[in-house]
Order: structure tokens, then sequence, then C-alpha cells
């Protein structure tokens, strides 16, 4: 089977890249380059021992991806290709608006000409809003997204389920990320977000390896066991295999799915500090701050439907996200440098 990866260049494309490849998939790849580097899909290689065909075009170009469907006989697609920075999203909803939802709009109808009706889109928990209960199970209404980011994962959900209505022959998995974080073994790839990072272990992670001072701790007066945020962290590993389950869903003719990809485990900020600081063996700075705007208290899964349905199920600990991140970050100080 020859599988599409939109944004197979990124932090978490690349991790999947590796487990299709490891599981004997054919991968294209297709991804501008915007916020990766054509190294990391090297580095897929070298860890999968296989290779990989890869586009370097945008997905809001339709006569680029109508010659990559032209070309290529594409059997399913995983859709990672997009913008993901909450406050960048803010100020720029144009950008967000155009790539994210123009983009899968474009994607979808050169699908749709391909008579391509397979696809994994790339959700997020953040579809939720303020869950009003813990765990967070698939059945929790959509709520009201804080940024535009979020709505356009919100929207695209909508979409996906509306193509799937005009035509149940389309198989359709939206699968709902927690918070990705951690890194493959192998200390090769991971996470390298440009600039100061905006996401909790990337910045933990700089602060230390020496090159932030000190991580700002986002409130500590939520109502959460030690008063900062709880979130479900999942090893980005983990997240790569569930898209392998979910193909193998898909070829059982799934129709239209969703599922939450997490671990079911909260944890807080300061445990997380604490888990780096076990990781890397030394002291962590940091400071507390005030909240930051749009945030939410808690936010936890509950995977159940995922290993009933798909025989998916976290396997990586806290402990293990921390020591492979800390891995990539001391092999790869200024991330994949050519970016
Ligand atoms: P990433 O930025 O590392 O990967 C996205 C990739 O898409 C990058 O390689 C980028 O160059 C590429 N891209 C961007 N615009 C493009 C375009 N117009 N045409 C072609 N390629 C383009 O991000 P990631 O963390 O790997 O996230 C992958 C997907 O998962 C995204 O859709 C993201 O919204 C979603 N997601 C991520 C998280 C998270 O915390 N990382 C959580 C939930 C959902
Ligand atoms: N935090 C800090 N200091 C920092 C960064 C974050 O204290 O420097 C705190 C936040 O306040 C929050 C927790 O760490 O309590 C996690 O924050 P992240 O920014 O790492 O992650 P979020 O849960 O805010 O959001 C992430 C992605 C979203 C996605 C969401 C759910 O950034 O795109 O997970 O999948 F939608």
């Amino acid at each position: 089977m020859k599988i599409l990866v939109t944004g197979g260049a990124g932090y978490i494309g690349t991790h999947t890249c590796v487990e299709l490849l490891n599981a004997g998939y054919e991968v294209v790849v297709v991804d501008n380059l915007y916020n990766s580097s054509e190294l990391a899909l090297k580095r897929v290689e070298e860890i999968a021992g296989r290779t990989l065909t890869f586009y370097k075009a945008d997905i809001t170009n339709k006569d680029e991806m109508r010659m990559i469907f032209e070309k290529e006989k594409i059997d399913a697609v995983i859709h990672f290709a997009g913008l993901k920075a909450v406050g960048e999203s803010v100020a720029k909803p144009l950008e967000y608006y155009s790539v994210n939802i123009a983009g899968t709009l474009i994607l979808l109808e050169e699908m749709k000409r391909a008579g391509v009706k397979n696809i994994i889109f790339s959700s997020s928990a953040t579809v939720y809003g303020s869950a009003p209960e813990m765990p967070i199970t698939e059945k929790c209404p959509k709520g009201t997204c804080t940024n535009p980011y979020g709505w356009t994962k919100w929207m695209i959900e909508q979409i996906l389920m509306d193509v799937h209505t005009a035509d149940p022959s389309w198989n359709i998995m939206l699968l709902r990320y927690f918070n990705p974080i951690g890194a493959h073994s192998s200390g090769l790839i991971g996470e390298d977000p440009k600039g100061i990072p905006n996401n909790l272990l990337p910045y933990v992670a700089q602060v230390a390896v020496g090159k932030l001072k000190e991580v700002g701790v986002f409130g500590n007066d939520y109502p959460t066991p030690d008063g900062t945020g709880v979130r479900d962290y999942i090893h980005v590993v983990d997240l790569a295999n569930g898209h392998v389950k979910a193909l193998e869903k898909i070829k059982e003719g799934a129709g239209l799915k969703i599922y939450n990809l997490g671990t079911g485990k909260g944890y807080s900020v300061l445990d997380v500090i604490h888990a780096f600081e076990k990781a890397c063996g030394h002291e962590i700075p940091y400071a507390i701050k005030p909240r930051r705007a749009g945030d939410i208290a808690m936010c936890y899964a509950d995977s159940s439907l995922a290993k009933e349905e798909m025989g998916w199920q976290a396997q990586y600990d806290i402990d293990d996200m921390c020591e492979s991140s800390w891995k990539w970050q001391t092999m790869n100080p200024d991330g994949y440098e050519e970016k």
C-alpha cells in the first residue's frame, strides 16, 4: 500500500513515516518545508533502512497536488500539513484559515478526482474546548475554541464529516491528539521548533540544555493538585503507531471514525519539570508567572475506544518521553540546523 503523508517532514510526520516504513508501507511525502528540513527525511530513511519519495510541494497548490496524485498511485492519505502555532494564529488568522482550510479543501478535491477515498486527519483535543468532565471521551460534544488554529481543526473535522455524509464510501479517521512530546529512541529525529518554543516540553528541554534561562510556569492557582495546568502528554512514537493502527482500521472499511489518542494520565507542569530533571540529571530553574490567556486547567483523555476498536494503547510513560526528548536535545542542540 502506498501512503501519501502531507507534512511528513514535520515533528509528528517524521515519526509516523518511520513506523509506516517499518510496517512495510510505501511512503510518499509532500511538504513545503515551511517548518521542517529535508535532513529530517534523510534521518527517517536512516532509521528505517528504507527509502521514501519526497515532493517539495505546497498543499495549497492545486497543480502540484494534481501532478502528485497523477504520478503516484496513492491508496490512503495521512494529513499532517498545516500551521500549528496557537498564538501566531490569533495574530494571523487569514494565513491559518488559508493554509489549513483551503489546503485541506484542495487536498480533498484532488483525492476525489484521483479516486482516493481514505484519509487520516490530525485533529486535536483543542476541539473539545473547555470540557465539563475528565477524562474526555469522544462522546463529549465539541466545544468553543479559543483561537483560529483550534477553529481550523474544528472546521476541518466538520468538512470531513460532510464529505462522508455525501459519499459514505469514504473512510475518514479523525484522530484527536492530546499533547505529543518526546522523540525517537535513536535521538535522530525530534521536535525542532523555530525560535523560542511556545510549548512546554521544548521550552523545558532548551532550559535543561542551557539555551534558555528558566521555565515560566503559567499559573499556579488552577483547581489542580499542585495548582499548575494538567495535560495528557503522549509519546510521539505511540502517536505515530496510532496512525499505523488507523490504516489497518481503514483497510476493514471503517467509514467515519473519531478516536482520542492520549495516555489517560494527566501530569502537571511541575510534574513535567521534575520528570525532565530526572532525565537530564540536574535541576531545572523555573519561575511562577501569570496564567496564559486561553489556557484551560486540565485536559486528559479517555482513549479506551481506540483500544477497543483499533487495538491501540500508549506504551511509553512520562520518563520515556523526557529521556528521549533529552537525548534528541543533547544530540541536536540546534535541531536540524540547515532549516
Ligand atoms: P510540524 O509543523 O512539525 O509539521 C507540519 C508540517 O507541515 C511541516 O513539516 C511543515 O513544513 C508542513 N507544511 C506546513 N504548511 C504546508 C503547506 N502549505 N504545504 C505543505 N506542507 C506544509 O507540526 P507537527 O507538530 O508535526 O503537527 C502535525 C499535525 O498535527 C498538524 O496538523 C498539527 O496541527 C497537528 N497537531 C499537532 C499537535 C502538537 O502538539 N504537535 C497537537 C494536535 C494536533
Ligand atoms: N506551559 C507553561 N510554560 C510554558 C509553556 C506551557 O507553564 O512555557 C503550560 C501551559 O500553561 C499548559 C501546559 O504547560 O498548562 C501545556 O502547554 P503547551 O503549550 O505545551 O500545550 P497546550 O496544552 O496549551 O496545547 C497543545 C498544542 C495545541 C493542541 C493542544 C491539544 O499546542 O496545538 O496541545 O492537543 F491543540
